[in-house]
């Protein structure tokens, strides 16, 4: 499908655009500047519902004093295009009055999933991150809802939040789409020059180190290593942390784990903090 997705910019259009009974209503939501990993969900979400919403919001919420705010890209014309191809039915690309009108005084609080990690790189992050989500939900009133494991911190908080909160939708997760070369497609990868692109690739050779010494039997610690290993040999890559932990709650293995677990790891190239990660059975 190539028909283009009818684009709408306030509440009021919003409900007018979800009156319609549809059947089931799938949402994904983005903060735009789409690549393939983005579209990746959307055909998902085709794939799992008769209507298809995707909302588009630079969230302030979740952006920490000296973070990158204001020069995060932003392309809503080109963002439709490719939506359209997609097959997207909707977008709801509000901006940042509509969606908060008034400073909002209750917030969605992450727990102790969201105070490891990205979350203890970024304080408040994931609270933002899940007070946006939910909002988005009770304004998209979807069935389902599809994430990528790309971010799996922040799956890992919103089935929770998912789960404690009763929230009724069903979370769906999607597989981290990767370039030619291996690195996780990211919007921030726009960041990044030549010469920093080479570097990036070494978070996904320490996800591959990663897997092959679980697949060699190299236990929690091994596995850590190798990752940390491929991290530390990469000149212009600064390790931020490479940690096994379990997916659910983001806390550590211990050395004596068997069974699934996720290596999760980020790093600096240049002022560019990129994440990867993968599942790992030990
Ligand atoms: P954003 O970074 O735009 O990502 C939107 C969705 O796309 C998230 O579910 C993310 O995990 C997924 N995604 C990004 N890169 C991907 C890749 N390479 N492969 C697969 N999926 C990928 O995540 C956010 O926005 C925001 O925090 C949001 C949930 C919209 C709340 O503001």
């Amino acid at each position: 499908p190539t028909t283009a997705p009818r684009v709408v910019r306030t509440r009021a259009e919003l409900a007018e655009a979800l009156v319609a009974p549809v059947g089931r209503r799938a949402v994904v939501m983005t903060m735009g500047a789409l690549h393939e990993g983005h579209l990746s969900l959307v055909r998902r979400a085709r794939e799992l519902a008769d209507q298809v919403v995707v909302t588009i919001f630079v969230n302030p919420l979740q952006f920490g004093a000296g973070e990158d705010l204001e020069s995060y890209p932003r392309d809503l014309d080109g963002d439709v295009r490719l939506l359209a191809g997609a097959g997207a039915d909707l977008v709801f690309a509000p901006d940042v009055a509509t969606v908060y009108p008034t400073q909002p005084l209750v917030t969605v609080h992450a727990g102790p999933v969201a105070d490891v990690l990205e979350g203890a790189v970024r304080p408040g992050h994931f609270d933002g991150v899940l007070t946006v989500v939910l909002k988005l939900m009770h304004l998209t009133r979807p069935d389902v809802a599809i994430f990528g494991q790309k971010d799996a911190q922040q799956l890992a908080a919103i089935r929770r939040m998912v789960r404690d909160l009763d929230v009724p939708v069903e979370v769906v997760a999607a597989p981290i789409v990767r370039d030619t070369d291996g690195v996780a497609l990211s919007s921030r990868n726009a960041y990044l020059d030549g010469e920093q692109r080479e570097h990036a690739r070494a978070l996904y050779e320490a996800v591959l180190a990663a897997q092959a010494a679980a697949e060699q039997g190299s236990g929690a610690a091994g596995v850590r290593r190798a990752a940390e290993e491929v991290l530390a040999a990469e000149p212009g890559v600064t390790t931020d942390y490479v940690a096994l932990v379990d997916a659910d709650t983001m806390t550590e293995v211990g050395d004596d784990h068997a069974g699934p677990a996720l290596l999760a790891l980020a790093a600096r190239v240049g002022s560019t903090r990129l994440i990867d990660n993968t599942m790992v059975v030990l």
